[in-house]
């Protein structure tokens, strides 16, 4: 594993002259977005960029658009040095990481909406996140300039969101999705995990189980409704507070009655003050 440390941007003007650089050499230059507080989950995407690419760019970014005001913007654990350490073991060429009024000057003006699917699952429980999302990204997407950006499949949503900004917008990247890393309990790793309080990591694993249950169930084209409702009464009794529970068109993220195409099963649900997400492909 090569283990030197990124350079680290703060500036634009100086991260735009690195990447151009590299782009003149002919060097395929692939972008890793966070939020920081990396963990292992992370660094898969880092190691899938560097399978595709030359170049490896990380963006740490805490962005505030993306977070409701009763949301957890000010406590979001942030360790810059910590980051900056396991880059340098992911063998990532560059990290960006912008102060907020570099990304958001007095004066900033534009928001980006994707309509439709930042309207259904997470979207009425926290409004305004997705525009948070596709604004920030879009972003990342012009600063850095990347062939490809990698996103992971445990935000589905938020992946489909920028599939379709960046078709929307004629932005010149392809978007990638990498699989859901997990614990051996089949919790998907997350920065919130490490709010958990040691009885609620314990009961965590049972949001993938009761997915799992769900996906198995409705492959053969039954109904899915019995099924959604029995997880969901699953998931309450082990103390899990429901947002949703939907098996959904792998595409529209409609929801769907019985499945009979590509779809997905999603949930989003509260373990006291830590809301949990995760989703798997029927
Ligand atoms: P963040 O939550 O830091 O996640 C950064 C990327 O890591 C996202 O694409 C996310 O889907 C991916 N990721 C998180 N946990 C994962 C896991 N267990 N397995 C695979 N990938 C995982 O998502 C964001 O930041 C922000 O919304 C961002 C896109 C950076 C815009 O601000």
């Amino acid at each position: 594993m090569p283990d030197s440390t990124p350079q680290r941007f703060t500036d634009l003007a100086a991260l735009r002259h690195c990447v151009a650089g590299w782009r003149a050499a002919g060097e395929r230059v692939v972008l890793v977005p966070t939020m920081g507080a990396l963990h292992e989950g992370h660094l898969a995407l880092m190691a899938e960029a560097r399978q595709i690419g030359r170049r490896t760019v990380a963006s740490i970014f805490v962005n505030p658009t993306q977070f409701g005001p009763n949301e957890d913007f000010s406590r979001y654990p942030r360790d810059l040095a910590a980051d900056l350490a396991l880059l340098a073991q992911a063998g990532a060429d560059a990290a960006w990481t912008p102060e907020v009024d570099t990304m958001y000057p007095p004066g900033f003006a534009t928001r980006i909406e994707v309509a439709g699917l930042s309207e259904g699952l997470c979207g009425p429980f926290r409004p305004g996140h997705f525009a948070g999302v596709a604004t920030v990204v879009t972003k990342l997407l012009n600063q850095v300039r990347p062939d490809v950006a990698l996103f992971g499949e445990k935000d589905f949503q938020q992946l489909r969101v920028i599939q379709q900004a960046v078709a929307d917008l004629d932005l010149a990247v392809e978007i990638r999705g990498v699989p859901t890393l997990r614990e051996i309990d089949g919790l998907a790793l997350s920065s919130r995990n490490r709010y958990l309080a040691p009885e609620e990591r314990a009961v965590a694993p049972k949001l993938h189980a009761v997915l799992a249950d769900i996906a198995a169930a409705s492959r053969n084209g039954t109904p899915v409704a019995g099924r959604i409702a029995a997880g969901k009464a699953a998931l309450e009794a082990a103390g899990f507070r429901v947002q949703y529970l939907a098996v959904c068109d792998a595409r529209t993220l409609a929801p769907v009655e019985r499945v009979d195409g590509p779809a997905r099963v999603l949930t989003a649900a509260f373990l006291g003050r830590t809301r949990l997400i995760d989703n798997l492909s029927v």
